[in-house]
């Protein structure tokens, strides 16, 4: 590790990761030093940068002697002031970032996982020390929404937050949409441009874009949401078909994670495909771009566009944190991130939408009164219905009124169940009209 020498008021980095997000970020500081201590008095210098391997390649090419392979000496070293953590993962993340925080030191991380499950033990470490834990990065990449949720609109009654919070997935999407491709070739592409994993799994199947709603509901409702509080479905059963079905009706096929507050206080937290209105902000944000809109109380509605991934947006985010963090610990101040409270969070049984379904049914007298029926029996009211194809390719698709979720999932139960029903396709919820 290299000592510095004093010149006004220098606040030295640690960075545990030097993956995309921590190459990026060296590379920043690297850059902006100049014109950040310009504007802020606090000259940032990066003293250490621990990573698991020493001989990798890098996009940076680090000076003589800031490397280390020891992670745990470098948030216990008196010689750093500040801890940036992009490891990702929860151990050894949380182990690090507790020992930095019980050392006095401010930390700036970019991990959605561990927030989005020891969050509030971590930001009360944090505040007991006195010190910022400061996390933009971890919920939509560049785009500065936890900001705007934790600050601009603390004073807004904030009654729900939905966004596109996950690029690969987006992506996927709009070529589904844009091209008519099927998702296997959809994925295929995105896996072979590199925004998917060779695992697709958390991002396909919502697990990425649930944690960052949890992190998103907690800020914006000041409420304790976990990861595993989030009910989740991914876009892998969502097929050119049902894409094509919502295109022709005037909708776009978006993955949206969605914080809800009701009247009551009662919160709702999800991630699933939605068909979203085409004159809807959301519905124009395509290839792996976010996005996240926001409906308070004065303020009407905002929305925050930009990219929600990458090394450098993600450090753009890192690097706002950290000349944060570093000018409060100049000044002996942290930023509060106010008390989470206990909140109870409505399954999704109880929640309530519009519902797209689409059925292969039988073309003959009598089956659409059969199919019908069933939706009366669970109180589920019909908003537009019709029929497409014939014969062996005859779909009948339905847009319900606003029903309960548990009374469509009843409904769908005795579809599946009718003899006149082949296959009941991908239920889409109408989020946005
Ligand atoms: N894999 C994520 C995405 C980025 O596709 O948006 C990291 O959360």
């Amino acid at each position: 590790m290299t000592t510095v020498e004093n010149k006004g008021r220098v606040v030295r980095v640690g960075v545990l990761g030097c993956g995309n997000v921590g190459a990026a970020l060296v590379k920043l500081i690297e850059q902006q030093a100049a014109s950040i201590e310009a504007r802020t008095g606090v000259r940032l210098q990066v003293v250490a940068v621990a990573v698991r391997n020493l001989s990798r390649d890098r996009d940076v090419v680090l000076p003589e002697g800031l490397l280390t392979r020891d992670a745990h000496a470098v948030v216990a070293d008196p010689n750093v002031d500040l801890v940036v953590e992009v490891i990702g993962g929860i151990e050894p993340a949380r182990e690090l970032i507790s020992t930095a925080l019980a050392n006095g030191k401010p930390v700036v991380t970019a991990n959605k996982e561990l927030l989005a499950n020891v969050g509030t033990e971590l930001f009360a470490a944090a505040d007991s020390v006195g010190v910022d834990l400061l996390f933009e990065a971890a919920v939509a990449g560049g785009i500065p929404v936890i900001r705007a949720l934790r600050e601009s609109l603390r004073g807004e009654p904030v009654s729900r937050v939905m966004g596109i919070i996950n690029g690969t997935t987006n992506f996927i999407l709009t070529k589904m949409t844009e091209e008519g491709a099927d998702y296997g070739a959809a994925l295929a592409e995105a896996q072979r441009l590199g925004y998917a994993e060779r695992d697709p799994t958390a991002d396909v199947e919502g697990f990425d874009a649930g944690a960052k709603a949890a992190i998103i509901a907690s800020i914006a409702f000041g409420a304790k949401v976990v990861a595993g509080d989030v009910y989740h479905e991914g876009i892998s059963r969502v097929s050119a078909a049902d894409i094509a079905v919502a295109k022709r009706l005037g909708y776009v096929v978006k993955l949206l994670g969605i914080a809800e507050r009701d009247a009551n206080g009662e919160i709702a937290v999800r991630v699933h495909p939605a068909m979203v209105p085409n004159n809807h902000p959301l519905a124009s944000v395509r290839e792996s771009y976010n996005a996240v809109f926001v409906e308070g109380g004065a303020v009407g509605s905002l929305m925050f566009y930009g990219r929600g991934a990458g090394g450098f947006p993600t450090a753009s985010a890192v690097l706002g944190d950290v000349i944060d963090a570093a000018v409060n610990l100049g000044k002996g101040t942290h930023g509060t991130i106010g008390t989470f409270a206990k909140a109870h969070i409505q399954p999704i049984d109880e929640t309530s939408a519009e519902y797209l379904l689409s059925l292969d049914v039988a073309d003959k007298p009598g089956v659409l009164h059969a199919v019908t029926g069933a939706f009366a029996r669970h109180g589920v009211s019909i908003r537009a219905a019709e029929q497409e194809g014939s014969g062996a390719g005859a779909r009948l698709v339905f847009i319900t009124h606003v029903a309960k979720e548990s009374d469509v999932q009843a409904t769908v139960r005795e579809l599946r169940d009718l003899d006149v029903v082949q296959q009941v396709g991908t239920i889409l919820r109408v989020i946005g009209a």
